[in-house]
């Protein structure tokens, strides 16, 4: 089955879930990999759906077997698999990655991140930062997407882990348009003594 297909289908079966009619374009899938290279290896990515943010991770050289894809929906983990075969799929909801050491100690240096966030409740928001930042080494950075105006963590989330959001850019080329924000760790004052 096709990509925009199996996207739909999936819609149709879980519209809450999926929260998207067609997958992002390529575009978007460039704009929200843009700081990512292969010295972020290895990479988490969340919500991976069809592999649009896979392939080019792939693209700007990240290794395919240090690619680690959660995905909660069973055709799209399917597909993963088949397309990604070196990559570790992960068939799980990405809220309980918390208490998981998935790169052995070492950290991943990027979170892509194609979750719907503005459906999901801030409490569930809250566990998916908190477990996707304890998967990621210092300096590394959570790059997620939204359709809407501002970026989709609640403030109240990023000040209770000490997190900071930047806008990354925003593109017109997708369906709807969207924009990436940058979330990292804010930088903790030197110790002058
Ligand atoms: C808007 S789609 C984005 C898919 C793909 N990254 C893209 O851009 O086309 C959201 C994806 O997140 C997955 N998803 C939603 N909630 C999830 C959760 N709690 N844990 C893991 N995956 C989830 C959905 O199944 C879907 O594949």
């Amino acid at each position: 089955m096709n990509e925009q297909l199996s996207f739909l289908c999936n819609w149709v079966i879980a519209p809450r879930r999926v929260a998207a009619i067609a997958p992002s374009s390529r575009a978007l899938a460039a704009l929200i990999t843009r700081g990512i290279s292969a010295a972020d290896a290895p990479v988490l990515e969340l919500g991976a759906g069809t592999g649009v943010f896979t392939r080019r991770l792939v693209a700007v050289g990240v290794p395919q077997d240090q690619l680690v894809l959660v995905e909660s929906g069973p055709g799209f983990a399917r597909r993963l698999r088949h397309e990604f075969p070196s990559s570790r799929v992960l068939q799980m909801d990405a809220a309980r990655l918390g208490g998981l050491d998935l790169f052995a100690g070492t950290g991943a240096g990027a979170v892509v991140s194609g979750l719907p966030l503005l459906s999901m409740s801030s409490l569930q928001v809250a566990r998916i930062l908190k477990g996707a930042f304890s998967q990621l080494r210092d300096g590394g950075a959570f790059y997620q997407f939204t359709y809407g105006p501002g970026c989709p963590v609640p403030r109240a989330v990023l000040e209770r882990y000490g997190l900071r959001a930047r806008l990354v850019g925003r593109t017109f080329a997708n369906l709807p348009p969207a924009a990436v924000f940058r979330i990292s760790r804010k930088a903790v004052a030197t110790r002058l003594f």
